[in-house]
């Protein structure tokens, strides 16, 4: 790996631990939980993560950029910037429905060469620079080998959807051995670089929700583009990601 990027890594790997910890200690207390848009939940818990977050990587890496889900950005023109989700899976966490993570990407031009995803309720640390592979709890991690729709258990999205990606959803429960929806974008998305899910596909995402996704499974040997197989968007806000041997068949039966 770069030498920079080590310096990067650790960083990020410090904040999102540093973020888990308060996340884990406030699970399933009393926070103040408020609406920053139709069914759009912020809690004080989400807010104390990122500027924990924030306050960690300026103290190693200040000349990178910062953007965060909850404070915004601050230099959107930077080449070198963070991209944070503090707390993925807000609504689970108020429900006390323990899938929850913090996302860090760091990007290059718009490009995700860096990313962490960390489950603080499992202890689970997903890890990946560009080039040097991806970890899991320090260990070297791959997507599965799956290469059958029927042997394949996959994650998409359950939010409100127009009646043809309903309609998808409904075909994906006949075709594939099994279809699940953690509630956290990047946390679900990090299943694919373990090997745990085989495919997954979302709309209406966020660059927070998807950069640090991007590098943890391209790098575990995954495959992440649009779902219409265009390459992959940061700010698309949609994803499709898979073991690389189903993305094929699975452009196929999303744009059928
Ligand atoms: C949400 C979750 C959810 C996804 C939403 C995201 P948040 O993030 O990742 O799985 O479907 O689009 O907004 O608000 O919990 O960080
Ligand atoms: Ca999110
Ligand atoms: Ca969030």
């Amino acid at each position: 790996m770069k030498r920079e990027l080590e310096s990067q890594l650790a960083a990020a790997e410090k904040a999102a631990r540093a973020a888990g910890a308060i996340i884990k200690n406030r699970f399933e207390t009393d926070f103040q939980v408020a609406l920053k848009g139709p069914g759009d939940l912020v809690t004080e818990v989400d807010r104390a993560c990122e500027d924990k977050i924030r306050s960690i990587l300026a103290e190693t890496h200040p000349e990178i950029a910062f953007w965060g889900e909850e404070s915004g950005s601050t230099d959107r023109n930077a080449t070198y910037s963070w991209v944070v989700d503090p707390l993925d899976g807000t609504k689970n966490f108020v429900h006390g429905y323990p899938f929850v993570a913090v996302s860090i990407g760091l990007i290059r031009n718009s490009h995700p060469i860096l990313g962490v995803i960390y489950d603080p309720l499992r202890n689970e640390l997903f890890s990946a620079a560009e080039e040097a592979g991806a970890t899991l709890n320090e260990r070297p991690i791959t997507v599965s080998r799956t290469d059958s729709m029927q042997d394949a258990m996959v994650v998409t999205s359950l939010n409100s959807m127009p009646q043809h990606r309903m309609d998808l959803v409904s075909q994906a429960c006949t075709y594939c051995q099994g279809v699940r929806r953690g509630g956290a974008a990047a946390l679900d998305l990090a299943q694919i670089a373990a090997g745990r899910i085989d495919a997954a596909w979302e709309w209406s995402l966020c660059p927070w929700d998807l950069a640090a996704a991007y590098v943890i499974i391209t790098e575990a040997q995954g495959t992440v583009t649009q779902p219409d197989g265009r390459p992959f968007d940061l700010h698309s806000g949609q994803v499709l990601a898979s073991n690389t041997n189903l993305h094929p068949a699975f452009i196929h039966l999303i744009n059928q």
